[in-house]
């Protein structure tokens, strides 16, 4: 498969798997993350879905398109493991959807990191709450959800919260 290809691939599973996350979670109230805001592609997406559910979202820095920038009181700035204590203290266990987009293109330290901060995440999840991450995950409490049609197995990690 070309690079082309392969990236084509990634956002159609990305696409496809935030549609899925949004769906499943349907009109439950809770609040949504994404760690990672990145040139906020995601984000845009993410926000026309759920234009009415409170997003937060976090990054160590805003480099997102001008037109893809959230609110200030919804940008947790800084690095990962600090953030997320912070929004642990602001929201507590509300969030109904999150999405991990970290990855750094290093495999290894992208799992590592993945690793390293669910726990803090899984802070911030609602019973119920699906996942949707670029990087696997394992926790008790995170099941496995199957992927959608036309998804490599690898391409894509999604997870409900199982109730505690
Ligand atoms: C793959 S990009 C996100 C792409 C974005 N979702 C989009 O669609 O444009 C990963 C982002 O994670 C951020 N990041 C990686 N490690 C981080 C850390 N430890 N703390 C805070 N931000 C981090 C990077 O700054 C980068 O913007």
């Amino acid at each position: 498969m070309s690079r082309l290809d392969s990236a084509i691939r990634r956002l159609q599973a990305q696409k496809l798997s935030l549609e899925w996350a949004v769906s499943a979670i349907g009109d439950r109230s809770g609040n949504a993350i994404e760690l990672g805001l990145g040139n906020g592609r995601t984000f845009d997406h993410l926000r026309s879905l759920m234009p009415d559910r409170p997003f937060y979202v976090f990054d160590r820095q805003v480099a997102a398109h001008p037109d893809c920038i959230p609110a200030k009181d919804r940008i947790f700035l800084g690095d990962f493991r600090e953030t997320l204590v912070q929004a642990r203290d602001q929201l507590g266990p509300t969030v109904l959807l999150a999405h991990l987009d970290i990855g750094t293109g290093e495999k290894q330290t992208s799992i590592a990191l993945a690793a390293e901060i669910a726990p803090l995440v899984d802070a911030l999840l609602a019973d119920g709450a699906v996942v949707v991450s670029d990087q696997p995950v394992e926790l008790p409490r995170w099941k496995d959800a199957p992927l959608p049609d036309g998804i490599s197995p690898g391409r894509i990690h999604l997870y409900r919260i199982a109730a505690t």
